[in-house]
């Protein structure tokens, strides 16, 4: 039998009230305790199975907090009722809460609790062995998160194993959010893991990982035509399920295009010497080189230089040029299907119009290392290029999670995805969704995990959502808000739900299998490297200005005066 007095400790912070359950107390106490505050309560039961007394330690979290003063109505009421509920408060105050109730410890194993601590059972603040009991896994494969609101002894730790059924982080802006990334990712990547940052507004640019042997390694990620399967990049320029034949015309002549580019780059390079042939006309003796037969079904065929290509001044544009320029040379010559080659023209030029594409960008898996963290910079791009962006890495991150398990090597990868709610819009179609759906829905099994990063919880469409296990809620005011997480997670009850909006900066009630069956009011350890988009001091900021501003305006009045002086002398 375990001894009750480990799940006390100097601290009683009140009563078990009137209403008692097996995962929910009310507790009547002085002074009113605060959200998240952990408790332990202390208890006898009988087991009815076998008639034995079992010592129980209830463990709760407390999820509702008030403040209450009695009316008077009789002064005999006054006498009963006040005693009754043990307060002495001369004016009648106390403090009622609610405890939910997530684990009872009998015979010191953690269990789900069954049977509800009696009414008038003393509450105490719960020890720190207990709650480390319940939350400090500290096993291998885990990672630290922080700590326990309040209790810094009690470290908080989650399974890194779970993460491949994905991670959902939410909070209002300036909650933590992006704090909370860069310290998964940096410890993930610790660990030997390989993460990437699709990172929307560049905030992780100057991120500089707080482990030593954590490699960074950023890029301005752009599309390039040549390091995506020709497959991929004809479904994104033409999705339409019944367009076979445009996209079976488009996947010919991208493959052409693709030839002569890199032939191009492989004679000319990426610098003068490309921008001097492509001008020069010396381009059509590449395209003999390259046998006329073979690349346009024996017509021979010559690019006009024209003054797109005449007029572009970086290598990337030239070689784009060039290559719309192929594909369009081929599709017109595309004698037999006409209509087809002409629809599917005008397609490929609406694309390249609208997205961003380098020449030069390596793959996305070039990336790929172990114990690396690699931020995708899309911040420059157009809302529609970044959604583009993201529907290209999230294909291309699929297709080699499934290429590496299909070999036996399976690459584990945890990808992050700031701002969501733009790409998982619930009112607005986008193109990468259904990319991001499929990872979400499949990823799990080739190890590809998705952290899918939002201020809008209401705004996210739930398909993907609803694919998620584990959960950083970080503070949420809005009600809206509150009741759209309530719907993706079922272990988010109502009271902890509202309990959102009463948590500080880097705050937050961690849940899901990656932290085990209890939720943990968490504070996040802040990371240490540096990562703008933090807010800013603006109070310290102007008031620097100002100091510097007193000080020329000082230097100003003296050397107005020494001038005032010196004119005075002569
Ligand atoms: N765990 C933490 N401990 C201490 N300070 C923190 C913590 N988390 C965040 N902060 C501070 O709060 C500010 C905002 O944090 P952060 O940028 O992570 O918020 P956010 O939720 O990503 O905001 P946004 O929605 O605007 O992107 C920063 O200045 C950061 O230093
Ligand atoms: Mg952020």
């Amino acid at each position: 039998m375990m001894d009750n007095s480990l799940c006390r400790s100097d601290i009683i912070i009140g009563r078990v009230g009137e209403e008692s359950y097996p995962n929910m107390v009310q507790i009547i106490s002085k002074l009113p305790i605060p959200l998240g505050t952990y408790v332990s309560i202390p208890f006898d039961a009988y087991d009815i199975s076998t008639g034995d007394k079992k010592s129980h330690c209830a463990v709760g979290v407390i999820s509702v907090t008030s403040y209450r003063k009695i009316v008077p109505v009789t002064p005999t009421f006054i006498a009963s009722s006040s005693t009754n509920i043990g307060i002495d408060d001369e004016n009648l105050r106390y403090a009622p809460s609610r405890a939910r109730i997530f684990a009872d410890i009998i015979n010191g194993n953690v269990e789900t609790p069954s049977v509800p601590p009696p009414p008038d059972t003393e509450i105490y603040l719960a020890p720190s062995h207990i709650l480390s009991k319940i939350f400090g896994s500290g096993k291998t494969g885990s990672i630290r998160l922080g700590h326990l609101i309040g209790r810094s002894d009690v470290e908080i730790n989650v399974d890194v194993n779970a993460l491949s059924k994905h991670l959902f982080i939410t909070g209002t802006t300036g909650s933590g959010k992006s704090n909370t990334v860069a310290i998964i990712a940096d410890r993930v990547a610790s660990i030997g893991g390989t993460v990437l940052i699709f990172d929307v507004h560049g905030e992780y640019w100057n991120l500089v990982p707080q482990s030593p042997d954590v490699d960074i390694q950023r890029i301005d990620y752009r599309l390039n035509p040549l390091k995506i399967p020709t497959r991929m990049l004809t479904r994104m320029i033409i999705p339409e399920a019944g367009a076979t034949r445009q996209r079976a015309l488009t996947a010919k002549a991208i493959d052409v295009a693709k030839k002569v580019v890199e032939k191009a780059i492989t004679s000319f390079g990426t610098g003068a010497e490309l921008i001097e042939a492509v001008s020069s006309g010396k381009i059509n003796e590449l395209l003999a080189d390259l046998g006329h037969k073979q690349l346009f079904g024996g017509q021979k065929i010559s690019i006009n230089i024209d003054e797109e290509i005449a007029n572009a001044t970086s290598a990337d544009d030239i070689l784009l040029e060039l290559f719309k320029k192929i594909v369009s040379v081929f599709l017109s010559s595309s004698t037999n299907e006409k209509e087809s080659a002409l629809k599917a023209l005008s397609k490929i030029e609406e694309f390249f119009d609208i997205v961003s594409v380098s020449f030069s960008t390596p793959s996305i898996v070039e990336f790929l290392k172990p114990a690396s963290i690699t931020v995708l910079n899309v911040s420059d791009l157009a809302d529609e290029q970044k959604d583009y962006s993201l529907k290209s890495v999230m294909d291309e991150l699929l297709s080699y999670s499934k290429q590496m398990l299909a070999r036996n090597s399976p690459h584990p990868i945890l990808v992050f995805i700031e701002e969501a709610h733009l790409f998982l819009s619930s009112s607005r179609h986008t193109i990468s969704r259904s990319s991001i759906e499929r990872v979400a829905r499949e990823g799990r099994k080739f190890g590809l995990a998705l952290a899918i990063v939002s201020q809008r919880p209401r705004n996210i469409d739930s398909n993907t959502v609803s694919q998620v296990q584990n959960f950083v809620f970080m503070k949420l005011v809005q009600e809206a808000d509150q009741q759209a997480i309530m719907n993706i997670s079922d272990m988010l009850t109502e009271d902890i739900a509202t309990s959102l909006a009463s948590l500080g900066v880097g705050e937050a009630i961690v849940l899901g299998e990656w932290i085990g069956r209890f939720p943990a009011y968490v504070k996040i350890d802040k990371h240490s490297g540096k990562r703008a988009g933090a807010t800013l001091d603006i109070a310290s900021i102007w008031s620097a200005l100002k100091t510097r501003k007193d000080m020329y305006n000082r230097l100003a009045k003296e050397s107005e005066d020494a001038y005032r002086d010196i004119s005075n002398l002569i």
